[in-house]
């Protein structure tokens, strides 16, 4: 396994830096997943690239489903709450959408869950295995508004990466 984790800066105040930048971590995870299949290991590793490349987050990663519950994966950041209802906060309801949700302003968000009292804004994304839901992305940040469509879309694209190399 070869790979380079980058130590550049990315700028996120226009659409094509932020795309530049998901370019770059599209291709920096498929060099850390290549020829790994370990389910643990690889979220790992997902949620420790995104955390450490992308600017202005205080938290990221995976919530899996477990009956009607979600409960914590791997992630960085603070301790986080253990177990979401299928249906509570933003994950949960993700989880019941089926598609990824920007939320501006966490406090305009009715039933969102503060793990962190610093969290402002916050993107998750649905992972899928063989076309069914199983968990979900979670990104927060302590600004405001720090995430829009071209993040949703960016980081849609990182899971897909993640989600081919499960299946392998
Ligand atoms: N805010 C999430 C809970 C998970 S933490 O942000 C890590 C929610 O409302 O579902």
């Amino acid at each position: 396994m070869t790979f380079t984790i980058s130590d550049a800066a990315y700028g996120t105040d226009t659409p094509a830096a932020k795309e530049t930048m998901y370019a770059d971590l599209r291709s920096q995870l498929q060099g850390l997943l290549a020829g790994e299949s370990d389910f643990i290991a690889n979220t790992a590793n997902f949620s420790s690239l995104v955390f450490n490349t992308m600017p202005g987050l205080n938290w990221a990663g995976f919530y899996f489903l477990k009956g009607d519950e979600l409960v914590l994966g791997p992630f960085q950041g603070k301790p986080a709450c253990i177990r979401i209802k299928k249906g509570r906060g933003v994950c949960g309801t993700t989880v019941v959408e089926g598609k990824s949700i920007v939320v501006q302003d966490v406090h305009a968000f009715p039933g969102h869950i503060a793990c962190d009292v610093n969290s402002r804004s916050e993107l998750v994304v649905p992972v899928f295995s063989n076309g069914e839901i199983i968990g979900v992305f979670d990104l927060d940040s302590p600004l405001t508004s720090r995430f829009d469509d071209v993040d949703a879309a960016g980081v849609e694209s990182l899971v897909k990466v993640l989600e081919a190399a499960i299946a392998a």
